[in-house]
């Protein structure tokens, strides 16, 4: 906790700000969605305690301070991963600094891996719930009430008004938004097809390796949570070809446009709500 503590005071000492109605934590290729905002400080990830340097390309590693109408927000470009082996400390910094910036919502993105026959690569998947399959946690250790009760209630991570405000987004901007339940794995290793039929069967609709850390995190802190992730490729065996993060990528540099056009709408619209 005094590694996060650390992070968050170097971050609010060089941002124009301490507050944030929205977090914005961008996963593999969405750092441009950033740029549908107005630029009002930043700070590289290497200059935040704790975090590190970016280890995946398409992920930019910069904090952005942006402002949507009068309202500030905070946008990640780029998270950190539980399999890049340095612990949960720079997964939860992000969520860290929303809670200290006493955000009302964390918004997250992420690549996946289509499950479900419906998911098809260029799909929007409004997240619904999620399935932990990392094989860990990160409240795992002593209680800190930081993050709320020992046992928080996981019963409805991704909040109702929020799935609302994401649906009536896509609306506005005339996009499909399916929505689904996504599965976390640790990674770095895509699935085998035998873990896919084994995940479709648990009801989980895409696979990624991201995302479900910081749901747990946020919503144990008491931070409303909403997720979308982008299908950028059929998961292993759902379609012959092999998986590869360049595929990923080429998804997501597509499907760009309208996911910038959803999250501006969106952010709009949860700024507007009184806190
Ligand atoms: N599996 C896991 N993570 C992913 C995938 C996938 O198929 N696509 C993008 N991220």
């Amino acid at each position: 906790m005094e590694a996060l503590e650390y992070a968050s005071q170097c971050v609010f000492e060089r941002l124009e700000t301490t507050r944030a109605s929205c977090v914005l934590i961008l996963g593999s290729g969405w750092s441009d969605v950033a740029n549908a905002f107005d630029l009002i400080s930043e700070i590289p990830y290497i200059n935040i305690p704790g975090m590190g340097a970016p280890g995946v390309a398409g992920h930019a590693g910069c904090l952005r301070h942006c402002r949507s109408g009068s309202e500030d927000i905070l946008i990640f470009q780029g998270r950190r991963h539980w399999y890049e082996g340095h612990g949960w400390t720079p997964v939860a910094i992000h969520v860290y600094i929303a809670r200290q910036a006493k955000a009302r919502a964390v918004f997250l993105t992420n690549a996946a891996g289509g499950i479900t026959e419906d998911m098809t690569p260029g799909d929007l998947m409004m997240i619904t719930d999620h399935i932990n399959a990392m094989g860990d946690n990160p409240l795992i250790g002593p209680h800190d009430a930081t993050w709320g009760q020992r046992f928080p209630d996981q019963s409805a991570i991704y909040h109702e008004t929020l799935r609302g405000d994401l649906i009536s987004a896509a609306g506005a901007t005339g996009a499909e938004l399916k929505e689904g339940v996504y599965l976390a794995t640790s990674g770095p290793t895509y699935e085998t097809p035998a873990e896919i039929r084994s995940y479709r069967a648990l009801g989980a609709d895409a696979v990624g390796m991201s995302t479900v850390p910081e749901a747990i995190l946020a919503n144990a802190a008491g931070i409303k949570v909403a997720g979308i992730s982008c299908i950028t490729n059929f998961a292993a065996g759902v379609s012959p070809e092999p998986l590869g993060h360049d595929e990923v990528l080429e998804t997501t540099e597509r499907v760009m446009p309208t996911m910038t056009a959803i999250i501006r709408e969106f952010v709009t619209h949860v700024c507007s709500e009184p806190a």
